[in-house]
């Protein structure tokens, strides 16, 4: 219809926000409210920062510009390293190199620690799974960046060892999530989780889901069930009572599995349910690394609400690593689901 004036009035108009918070915003806020706060970690966030949006536009390009494919190697613990793998770790470790902040630097990609000489005075340690998910790359399924921030001791050497920390020593974590659009969900020692979205035009992470809550209970398991044969009893009785329901009129749970844990973990924090990766006797000490895998997203499943636990039902947040590169059993997310695992192994033990 024609407006007053005769002209044709658009079809819609966006509502414009001219007070966004965006990722460097919410980072300044958050250093505000500690008043001992020297700056550093904001910076090392800001480093963090340009990471996540230089492997999320290689990721985007990759199909384009030859980036697909096996690169031939692999990695300290034996999997075959992608094109994009040995990229994303390089991207991430001059991020962190260049910061100035980081002192120390495990990657899933890199054998040994990184020792930082250049920046010896820096105070933060990081871990870090630059992109998981990896396998799914080529077929363009969401992968992701998997982080956590350690604080070293104030006597700190700059050891590998000194990086041997349970997850409740963190005081940040974090993933991304390469998907429709990238994905950030951080949160920070017994503070909220917050996600943003990459606004591509603008070149910032937006604050789109502040305070992310696990819904307490949801009917959604996701693990690989091909590795069923090899799980251990209470593992399969418990699988097995969310897929035969005996309570009269109880309906089965629905199964979810992509095969990247940061998409399988950002839809379990949005929609809830439990996501599984359990140590089995094809793998006995699990799949998932303590450091940088299982750990920062345990931190995160807490902080939402939810819980994490190992193959023994400790808190995942608890395990103190042997080495840097070591794996756990998980099963993590919505609360009341994560309890259910806990009770059926409590009639076993
Ligand atoms: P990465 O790509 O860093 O090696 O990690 C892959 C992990 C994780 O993303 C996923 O949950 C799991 O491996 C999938 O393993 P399966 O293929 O054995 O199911
Ligand atoms: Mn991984
Ligand atoms: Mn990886």
């Amino acid at each position: 219809m024609a407006q007053a004036n005769g002209e044709t009035p658009p079809v819609a108009q966006e509502k414009i926000n001219t007070d966004i918070v965006t990722l460097t915003r919410f980072l300044t806020e958050e250093q505000s409210k500690h008043k001992e706060a020297t700056g550093d970690f904001t910076l090392l966030c800001h480093a963090l920062q340009f990471s996540f949006k230089s492997i999320a536009y290689y990721i985007r390009r990759a199909s384009l510009i030859n980036l697909s494919g096996l690169a031939g190697s692999s990695n300290s613990t034996g999997d075959d390293q992608h094109t994009l793998d040995v990229i994303g770790n390089e991207i991430f470790v001059a991020a962190m190199r260049s910061s100035g902040k980081c002192r120390l630097l495990v990657s899933e990609e890199e054998e040994e620690c990184l020792v930082f000489n250049e920046s010896s005075k820096a105070r933060y340690a990081v871990v870090c799974d630059p992109i998981d998910g990896s396998s799914n790359l080529d077929a363009g399924v969401s992968v992701g960046t998997i982080f956590g921030i350690f604080r070293l001791a104030d006597n700190a050497e700059g050891k590998q060892e000194e990086l041997l920390l349970p997850g409740t020593e963190l005081v940040a974590s974090g993933f991304t999530m390469y998907g429709a659009s990238a994905q950030l969900v951080i949160t920070m020692k017994g503070s909220t989780v917050n996600g943003f979205t990459m606004d591509n035009a603008l070149g910032e992470f937006i604050l789109t889901h502040p305070n992310m809550r696990l819904p307490k209970s949801r009917s959604i398991y996701s693990t690989n069930e091909g590795n069923s044969m090899y799980w251990d009893e209470p593992v399969k009785e418990y699988f097995n009572s969310l897929k035969y329901p005996t309570e009269k009129g109880g309906k089965p749970y629905s199964a979810r599995y992509i095969g990247s844990m940061v998409a399988d973990a950002y839809r379990t924090l949005l929609y809830g349910g439990i996501f599984a990766y359990p140590a089995d006797k094809k793998s006995p000490k699990g799949k998932l690394r303590i450091l940088y895998e299982c750990a920062p997203m345990a931190m995160i499943m807490e902080n939402a609400g939810g819980q994490a636990v190992n193959n023994r039902m400790e808190r995942m947040v608890t395990i103190v690593p042997e080495h840097i590169h070591d794996r756990s059993g998980i099963f993590m997310g919505s609360y009341d689901e994560v309890q259910k695992v806990i009770d059926i192994y409590k009639k076993y033990h």
